[in-house]
């Protein structure tokens, strides 16, 4: 059996996450038990939601133990296997956690599915057409529920969750507006992902000018918000929110180290009877099949045509955490580990 290194959680952060809280390990890979199917991985998902897990309180994540391997999704491919389902070579998305290889129980439901890497990339499974592309799905479907011609925004337009809304929100006839870090990404928001219209946060980084750029990009007002951030990006969007605006409250990576994000004008939301709803993708399992498909469909038409940031090698992966925390990832951040 190959040796394995894996990145455990070592200690919980105070305030921001640092390097210090993870730690590298080598050890075996266990002998394979009947049904067990050995997987080796080519690409780790990094994720913001992994910082929740890192801390011992609530989050929309649950809680991860200290010295266990940092969970999160892989790709890969079955290195061996005792499972008449699983051959060797055959392409695998799982939750195989920061390691090389993991053992995977493939009776288990759920944790081990077979995909298919001929038409699409296999690292596309953890983005565009994976557990971001089907939360963008999610809000904008299930949640904002847009009519064609209404606008609707939505903030981290350039990372894995931001730009599949943007071709699920375009491909329903939607005006559709981004908030990007930089002009590199707006530019991409755009020109390439076909974007109405993209503010650069960097350049309207307080309420009252975040909430003119709003204004300007968004004439007819804002029926519908995908919130990724929070903090007056949030509170910007209540400003020029119309009569039952519907907000999807995916993430508020802003507030992730412990940041408050207050808000300024929340009698809005009374004013312009919204909705605002919270909700967490994996407990909407039965919406998977069709956002998929949507999703697939999309990317195969090129009409979503995601980026990726890739770091090279597992020691790589505390890292490039911490910078899509930071937004130095452009794109759906992986590691790359063959
Ligand atoms: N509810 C759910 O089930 C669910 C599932 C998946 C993801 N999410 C949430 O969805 C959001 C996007 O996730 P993702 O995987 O697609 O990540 P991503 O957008 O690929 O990367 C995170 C981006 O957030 C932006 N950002 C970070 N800190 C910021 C700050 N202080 N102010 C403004 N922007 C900041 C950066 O983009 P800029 O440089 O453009 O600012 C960064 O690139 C996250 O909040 C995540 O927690 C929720």
């Amino acid at each position: 059996m190959p040796r394995n290194q894996q990145i455990l959680l070592d200690n919980r952060p105070q305030g921001e996450a640092t390097v210090g809280n993870f730690r590298l390990v080598a050890g075996d890979t266990p002998a394979l038990q009947d049904g067990q199917v050995l997987v080796r991985h080519h690409y780790l998902s990094l994720d913001p939601y992994m910082r929740g897990r890192m801390n011992d309180s609530k989050s929309y994540a649950a809680c991860q133990s200290l010295g266990q391997v940092m969970l999160g999704g892989t790709v890969g491919e079955v290195a061996e296997s005792r499972h008449g389902a699983y051959a060797v070579g055959d392409k695998v998305a799982g939750m195989g956690g920061w390691q090389e290889y993991s053992v995977v129980d493939g009776n288990a439901p759920g944790l081990l599915r077979k995909v298919d890497a001929t038409q699409i990339p296999l690292s596309y499974y953890l983005g565009a057409v994976g557990m971001p592309g089907v939360t963008a799905w999610y809000g904008l479907v299930k949640v904002i529920a847009p009519k064609p011609g209404e606008t609707v925004v939505v903030s981290a337009a350039s990372g894995a969750v931001g730009s599949a809304f943007g071709a699920l929100a375009k491909a329903r006839g939607c005006r559709v507006v981004g908030i990007a870090g930089g002009p590199d990404k707006c530019r991409y928001v755009t020109e390439e992902l076909g974007f109405d219209a993209c503010i650069d946060h960097r350049q309207h980084g307080d309420l009252q000018s975040m909430s003119a750029a709003l204004k300007a990009a968004c004439p007819d007002g804002i029926d519908g918000h995908f919130e990724n951030v929070g903090g007056y990006i949030l509170d910007a969007v209540l400003l020029r929110a119309n009569a039952f605006a519907r907000v999807a409250l995916c993430g508020m990576i802003a507030g992730y180290d412990g940041q408050p994000l207050p808000l300024q004008n929340p009698a809005l939301i009374l004013i312009n009877r919204m909705k605002i709803e919270g909700f967490i993708v994996s407990e909407h399992m039965q919406v998977w099949p069709a956002a998929l498909a949507e999703l697939g469909a999309l990317v195969a038409g090129g009409r979503l045509r995601p980026r990726e940031s890739i770091a090279q090698g597992l020691a790589a992966a505390p890292e490039a955490f911490l910078g899509l925390l930071k937004g130095r990832n452009f794109g759906k951040q992986l590691v790359k580990l063959v």
